[in-house]
């Protein structure tokens, strides 16, 4: 298990708060706060644009994250690395510029059915926009995709697969190494959705030879309003721009205008200098405490809790595979999710409860709402022993005796 002293970065906790909602968004260690605070009272100034000390120490700040997320993803080079708002936007922003670049009429589309919206609304309405074809791999009752359909819907038309790493939905781990190799062998690009999956496991885009990989900031510990883009600088410099506007051109007339190469074609505006510092600060902290601890910390906690949910009567695990990360998505027979998510928020436990942005998903297992819980680095064993005795009191207050 992690050091206990780890809970003791995170002010938050402090209220005696179990948080088990780290899928949704983690919670801040005090050292990201810091690096905010600072950048804010001492070293604020723009970037790319003067040379004040201030600007340019800022400059220097902002690209050495760039750096540091090449090396998180070891990308071959700094210019693959595209700061974003989020997972969401970045989804958005391929499915502009790779579209209008390379989509047409009667192409191909391939997502699963287990994704997050993000990682299925822009696809859907790129494909009416450009009257090209969405096509969905199908899961099986465990949550697990079907890669036998998957394989058979490639073809030739097939311009681009759109996949999550980790489901959101399920917490379920996809195969992306077999996803990726398939799709090359028809020409397809592949976008990899790392918005679970970044903070918990390793990743290296050049081994998973993923042409996109995207995730979200406040998801790995730093600020909100941050995201990473890995694309592969080929793609990236046939791509058009997102936005227009500031920091993105190179020569601005009347008639015409032409753009930086990537990184900057695809940064329009000042950037979210404070939120790239921020990150560039959690993932240091992910770093120190390594990448391999965090993920067998997550699991052992999360394998003990499904340990005790099978224990209750009534539980229905969504997503039984077996390949998971530390994400429990679940209904208890008897309590409504959200009835459940108020009551235990009453004892300062957060779970997440809803549709989790994964509608098709729940469909796919006959819900339209559930309760999830998720892990992060500061969970302990002793956050299970207050969830698991809080379900118990609930279910003996609602007359679930029988099924807790
Ligand atoms: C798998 C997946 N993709 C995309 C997103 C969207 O991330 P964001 O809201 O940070 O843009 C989420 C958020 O929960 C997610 O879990």
């Amino acid at each position: 298990m992690l050091d206990s002293t780890i809970r003791d970065q995170f002010p938050q906790l402090a209220s005696d708060l179990v948080y088990l909602d780290t899928a949704a968004t983690a919670l801040k260690p005090r050292c990201v706060a810091d690096a905010l605070y600072q950048f804010y009272t001492r070293d604020y100034g723009t970037v790319h644009r003067a040379i004040y000390p201030s600007a340019a120490r800022s400059t220097e700040s902002y690209e050495k994250v760039r750096e540091q997320i090449r090396e998180f993803l070891n990308a071959d080079k700094a210019s693959e690395i595209i700061f974003t708002k989020g997972t969401t936007e970045a989804l958005n922003l391929i499915a502009y510029s790779f579209g209008d670049a390379f989509i047409n009429a009667g192409d191909e589309i391939i997502i699963s059915e287990m994704e997050h919206h993000a990682n299925f609304v822009p696809w859907q309405q790129l494909c009416l926009r450009k009257k090209a074809h969405l096509k969905i791999i199908p899961a099986d009752k465990n949550g697990e995709l079907n890669l036998e359909r998957f394989k058979e819907l490639l073809t030739s038309r097939t311009k681009l697969v759109s996949i999550a790493h980790i489901a959101n939905s399920t917490g379920l781990i996809n195969p992306i190494e077999e996803i990726i190799e398939e799709a090359h062998a028809v020409g397809a690009a592949v976008v990899v959705d790392g918005a679970q999956s970044a903070a918990h496991f390793s990743v290296d885009v050049q081994k998973l030879d993923a042409d996109f990989f995207v995730f979200s900031g406040h998801k790995a510990y730093g600020p909100t309003g941050i995201g990473v883009l890995y694309g592969k600088q080929r793609y990236l410099e046939e791509m058009p721009p997102f936005l227009f506007g500031g920091d993105m051109i190179k020569k601005v007339t009347a008639e015409n205008t032409t753009f930086q190469e990537p990184p900057l074609k695809f940064e329009a505006g000042t950037p979210p200098i404070a939120q790239v510092i921020g990150l560039g600060r959690a993932l240091e902290f992910l770093s120190e405490i390594g990448i391999e601890e965090i993920s067998a910390h997550e699991m052992a906690l999360c394998n003990e809790a499904l340990k005790r949910f099978k224990q209750i009567e009534g539980f229905d695990l969504i997503g039984k595979g077996d390949k998971r990360a530390a994400i429990i998505n679940f209904n208890i027979k008897g309590i409504h999710p959200l009835d459940l998510g108020t009551l235990l928020g009453a004892k300062n436990i957060a779970l997440r409860t809803g549709h989790h942005c994964a509608q098709p998903a729940l469909a796919h297992f006959n819900y339209e709402v559930s309760a999830r819980i998720s892990f992060g680095i500061y969970n302990t064993y002793a956050d299970l022993d207050i969830l698991f005795s809080a379900l118990e009191e609930i279910c003996l207050k609602l007359n679930l005796s029988a099924h807790c």
